[in-house]
């Protein structure tokens, strides 16, 4: 039997793709760009496998244009980029890359919450801009993280490993999720608070919830109405859970101090959007887990999850683990 195809959407670390390379014959996407949707479904026509990731569209119309495809294996935890009950009708499997991410994330949510806090961002362009003169006392002044009160809007892995980062720094941390989760609540010493009370009382709210129907645009104008303006919003889940023109109006008019974002909505945004432009915006490419470490573990566990697919097996992070084997029997 000839070894499988496979099309990966772009050069992931090498590691993974020498994984794939052992069993199944690898076809490249070397561009920075992502391949447009039309070139996916004709590079991918003949594959057994897909590595895709957050950018790539992986539909029903698509997944009909690669009739032998078995696996779709996203290098991301998040994956509303695939349609997955249009991949289960199919028996095609779906698979992501949770927990090797989740500690990098939360690393990078903390970063951003300081950052947008004490204002760093704005200090570096002070000085970048030759502004620097001496030492002044009310120069850039921005809010304390210690001893603050922290809102995370979902408990999952992130959102857990961001409360227990809060610890150290002697936070108040208040949570909200779908799931109360009364396990972690006294391990972390953190309370459960209904949306509502979580966005008046935060003097930061971080967002950790995957983006659903149900969460998109999760925070709009009534939420930030209800924020100190004294608060920043950070975002390192997914741009859509914001909606974009109500922040740019909070951030405008002084509703909440700032915001610090991971995600947009688009994104990329262009330079000149007004998130970009806006002082009290910290805006930066979607690296939250852009370690060289956690970029190699998603790596590995993304050709992992492929080649079980491949092979009809169970993988490490299945989506629609019904859809195991289907096209194998
Ligand atoms: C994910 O994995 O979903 C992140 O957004 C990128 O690592």
């Amino acid at each position: 039997m000839p070894n499988p195809s496979v099309f990966a959407t772009r050069h992931i670390p090498e590691a993974g793709l020498q994984m794939i390379r052992e069993v199944a014959e690898l076809d490249v996407w070397a561009e920075e760009l992502p391949p447009p949707y039309e070139t996916i479904k004709e590079r991918a026509a003949e594959c057994e496998g897909i590595l895709s990731l957050l950018t790539d569209r992986m539909d029903g119309e698509l997944m009909d244009a690669c009739p032998r495809l078995k696996v779709i294996s996203n290098y991301a935890v998040g994956f509303d980029n695939i349609d997955v009950d249009a991949a289960t009708s199919r028996g095609i499997l779906a698979t992501n890359t949770p927990e090797v991410l989740s500690e990098t994330t939360a690393d990078f949510a903390f970063a951003l919450m300081l950052a947008a806090a004490r204002r760093v961002d704005e200090g570096t362009h002070y000085v970048e801009a030759g502004q620097w003169k001496t030492w002044g006392p009310e120069l850039l002044l921005g809010q304390d993280v210690h001893h603050a009160t922290l809102g995370l809007v979902g408990l999952g892995r992130i959102g857990t490993g961001v409360a227990k980062r809060a610890r150290g720094f002697s936070m108040r941390v208040l949570y909200y999720d779908a799931v109360r989760r009364p396990d972690i609540e006294s391990v972390l010493d953190i309370e459960y608070a209904d949306m509502h009370s979580l966005l008046q009382q935060a003097d930061f709210v971080s967002l950790h919830v995957p983006l659903l129907p149900g969460t998109h645009h999760l925070m709009g104008a009534r939420q930030f109405k209800m924020m100190k303006n004294t608060a920043v919003l950070v975002n390192t889940a997914r741009g859509p859970i914001v909606d974009t023109d109500a922040l740019v109006d909070a951030l405008r008019v002084g509703e909440i101090m700032g915001a610090g974002l991971d995600v947009t909505d688009p994104e990329p945004l262009p330079a000149d959007h007004p998130l970009v432009q806006l002082p009290n915006c910290l805006v930066v490419p979607h690296l939250a887990s852009a370690s060289v470490q956690t970029r190699t573990k998603m790596a590995t566990m993304a050709a992992e999850n492929l080649i079980a697919g491949l092979e009809g097996r169970m993988p490490p992070s299945p989506v629609n683990p019904q859809a195991v084997g289907a096209k194998n029997g």
